[in-house]
């Protein structure tokens, strides 16, 4: 599709998995903030996904140090509260001022058992919930080799959006993540990332609107670092990142939000 002129503000979100307990949080984030400035923030959102167990310290420390960085989690349920032993709801991550929450990565996908239909709940719940979804999306390597990737990922898009509303889908994000990508060092090209990410947004004009497909942000994620960052930014479909192993050091998770600086 057309480049927006720069209309969608990318996303640069940090993904930091089961890393970093409640006190390295708070030491990253304060790493990280020195090394971003007002200029920073201007052009790219920035958003940090600690484990549960560090949202309250970096809630503390976000609003106290008024840093303009979004607090996100990593998951949560569907319901607002009752008897899901082990499972924090949205409801309980708004009130800790919890802005994006990733929803149906691959991992919880792969390993717990994750369907495109708890996807869809969640998605719904954490929209109600006054949150913004980050939707993940992707195909594995055997699927990829057989050609399937598309009819994957916009299966999973069109069952994740089910009963989501135009409006609701255009303030959404999508993390195209292909499952082979992921910590494991290898890339996809530019020029794949941003078929499946034009792909997906053509997907979205269909099944939602015009309106919602522009305004949609599309990241990519698996293997984003700080030199690849700023040729993958500069497609016309991906719209920011979403980063694993390269978010837990301050350091090469600043180069990667400041791709722009880079590529000057
Ligand atoms: P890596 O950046 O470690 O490949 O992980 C990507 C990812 O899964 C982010 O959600």
């Amino acid at each position: 599709m057309a480049d927006n002129g720069g209309a969608r503000k990318p996303l640069m979100s940090g993904n930091w998995k089961m890393n970093h307990n409640h006190l390295q949080a708070i030491q990253v984030v304060q790493k990280l903030a020195t090394r971003l400035n007002d200029k920073t923030y201007d052009v790219v959102d920035v958003s940090v996904h600690p484990p549960f167990t560090g949202l309250r310290s970096l809630q503390t420390l976000i609003e106290a140090d008024k840093l303009p960085i979004a607090l996100g989690a990593q998951n949560c349920h569907w319901e607002e509260s009752g008897a899901y032993t082990g499972e924090v709801s949205p409801q309980m991550l708004a009130k800790l001022n919890v802005v994006y929450v990733v929803v149906g990565h691959s991992e919880r996908r792969q390993h717990l058992g994750e369907t495109d239909e708890m996807v869809n709940k969640k998605v719904k719940a954490v929209l109600a919930a006054g949150m913004t979804p980050i939707m993940c999306v992707g195909e594995s390597m055997e699927e990829r080799q057989e050609g399937d990737a598309q009819d994957k990922v916009q299966g999973q898009v069109r069952a994740g959006l089910e009963g989501v509303s135009d409006e609701q889908v255009g303030g959404m994000v999508i993390a195209y993540e292909p499952i082979w990508a992921i910590g494991t060092g290898e890339t996809a090209t530019a020029d794949d990332a941003q078929e499946m990410c034009e792909a997906i947004r053509v997907l979205v004009a269909d099944t939602s609107s015009d309106d919602a497909a522009e305004a949609l942000r599309i990241q990519y994620g698996g293997s984003v670092k700080p030199d690849n960052t700023a040729e993958l930014m500069d497609q016309p479909d991906i719209d920011g990142a979403l980063v694993g192993g390269g978010s837990l050091d301050p350091d090469d998770f600043a180069k990667i939000v400041q791709f722009q600086a880079s590529s000057d």
